[in-house]
């Protein structure tokens, strides 16, 4: 059975302090229940050693929002996965919609962070999902085979053995209109039988496919329900200790 992974994508915010006290807090209000799922944090880069010295003891991981492709070198402004490794990061989000829209990365950029974070033993959380213009003109499992097909390419099982893939349709993110547990189901059991064609069913099968978009403690419970929803990549209410615990225990 999969284990259900509850992911906090803090995106541009907390400082240093805000940093210390959000997981303070967060560790203050796990419990019993919360200790069934798994917990990742990801918080801006200059908090992760601060937030290491906070997790490292606890069963919270440590996640990096993105990271660049290359080793090292004149790339002014990237981070290497060799530095987030030092930090203490298992985890990696590569490809969220911010990054694509935003910072214009391609299906081939966030392919090459794929290839280079599994390289140094960084688990990617590869993100997927379609805008809601590409839902509204019914290419939503088209899009979504094309960011699969693509940001795998040339990777293999064992390559991808810790891969999370998270499912975060982009009107969903952000707006308080979260997919509704049918919707995001439909698209979930797509993405894992894509997984079974291009690897096979028993890879797919235990693959941990998050969702993520307006995920609040409200919402959580019925999302996590569905069968090939496997956790949550939480963006605003990871920045709030008990909310981001409810959604722990909703799992
Ligand atoms: P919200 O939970 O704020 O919609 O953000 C989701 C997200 O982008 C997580 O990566």
């Amino acid at each position: 059975m999969r284990k259900k992974v509850i992911a906090g994508n803090w995106k541009m915010n907390n400082d240093v302090n805000g940093t210390v006290n959000l997981i303070s807090e967060i560790k203050k209000e796990l419990n019993a229940k919360s200790q069934k799922a798994d917990i990742i944090v990801c918080p801006p880069f200059t908090n992760l050693e601060t937030a290491y010295a906070l997790v490292k003891d606890s069963t919270i991981k440590l996640g990096a929002q993105n990271m660049y492709f290359e080793e090292s070198g004149a790339f002014t402004g990237e981070i290497s996965p060799s530095m987030l490794k030092s930090t203490g990061c298992e985890f990696v989000i590569l490809g969220h919609s911010e990054r694509r829209t935003i910072f214009h990365e391609t299906d081939q950029t966030i392919n090459k962070k794929i290839k280079t974070a599994v390289k140094h033993g960084l688990k990617p959380i590869f993100c997927i999902g379609e805008t809601l213009e590409e839902r509204e003109k019914g290419i939503t499992f088209k899009v979504i085979e094309t960011q699969v097909r693509n940001g795998l390419e040339g990777l293999t099982q064992s390559e991808l053995s810790d891969m999370i893939i998270a499912y975060e349709p982009v009107w969903a993110i952000g707006t308080g209109r979260n997919a509704t547990p049918q919707q995001a189901q439909e698209v979930h059991q797509f993405i894992r039988g894509l997984v079974a064609k291009l690897y096979n069913q028993g890879f797919a099968d235990q693959l941990v496919i998050q969702y993520g978009g307006s995920v609040k403690p409200d919402n959580a419970k019925e999302l996590l329900s569905q069968p090939d929803i496997d956790g949550a990549l939480v963006g605003g209410a990871c920045l709030k200790a008990d909310l981001f615990v409810k959604i722990i225990d909703a799992a």
